[in-house]
């Protein structure tokens, strides 16, 4: 790809900007020769104003998602991408979120910008299993089990019933929750389903991949073979 674009695409400003920068000597090799529009060089060999630049395409982040923020710059209020680097919200193509968390639900956010791998963990076909921990209004009854176990339930205005899901209990308002699936509101749904309500919500794991030490509102990007621990 042209240098310009390269840079443009994630999100240093437009090919005009870029070329802007390239003139003025801001962007050279990592031994200091300066760059000009037209040089081929590599992601990594690239600096502006000697930083090394913003990761390149198809990388996969994890956010520890805080409470009141939303997943769409549609939605009304703050965004999970307020919580990254405002260059994040100009690349080309966008950095998006894997599949969605309410604005309440706190816990591991992944975000990328490969589209394939976005589609891959987010198909039912895939059967990637999603950890979450939900405190609850009311005790546990004791029949929530069987019924996320049975593969009958039915949430309103679906039309087929929920996959199997596993619940075991933390203690008597408190229950980890894990589901292959990731219909609307369906952890909230599903415990109102049972007459009881989610309080709070927070998505512990996503395969086999959890935030370790990541503080609440930080983000890293995965490295290694972690994304194959989605699938694992
Ligand atoms: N289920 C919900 O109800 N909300 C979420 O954010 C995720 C799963």
């Amino acid at each position: 790809m042209r240098l310009v674009r390269l840079i443009a695409n994630l999100g240093y400003g437009s090919q005009r900007d870029v070329k802007m920068l390239l003139r003025a000597g801001r962007v050279t090799r990592r031994d200091g020769t300066i760059l000009s529009d037209g040089d081929k060089a590599e992601h990594e060999d690239i600096l502006i104003d000697g930083e090394e630049l913003d990761p390149p395409q198809g990388c996969v982040l994890m956010l520890n998602k805080p409470a009141g923020y939303t997943c769409s710059t549609s939605d009304p209020g703050r965004v999970v991408y307020e919580l990254l680097p405002e260059r994040f919200e100009y690349r080309n193509p966008i950095i998006a979120p894997v599949g969605r968390l309410d604005r309440d639900t706190t816990g591991l956010l992944l975000l990328t910008d490969d589209g394939q791998l976005l589609h891959r963990i987010i198909s039912p076909k895939a059967n990637v299993p999603k950890v979450y921990e939900a405190e609850l209004a009311r005790p546990l009854t004791g029949d929530e089990k069987d019924i996320f176990a049975s593969g009958t339930l039915m949430l309103k205005s679906e039309k087929t019933p929920l996959l199997p899901a596993t619940l075991e209990a933390l203690d008597e308002k408190k229950a980890r929750l894990t589901i292959q699936e990731g219909r609307y509101h369906q952890i909230r749904r599903m415990f109102a389903a049972v007459g009881n309500h989610v309080e709070t919500l927070h998505r512990a794991r996503i395969g086999a991949l959890d935030l370790g030490d990541l503080e609440e509102g930080d983000w890293r990007l995965l490295e290694g073979d972690e994304v194959a621990k989605i699938f694992a």
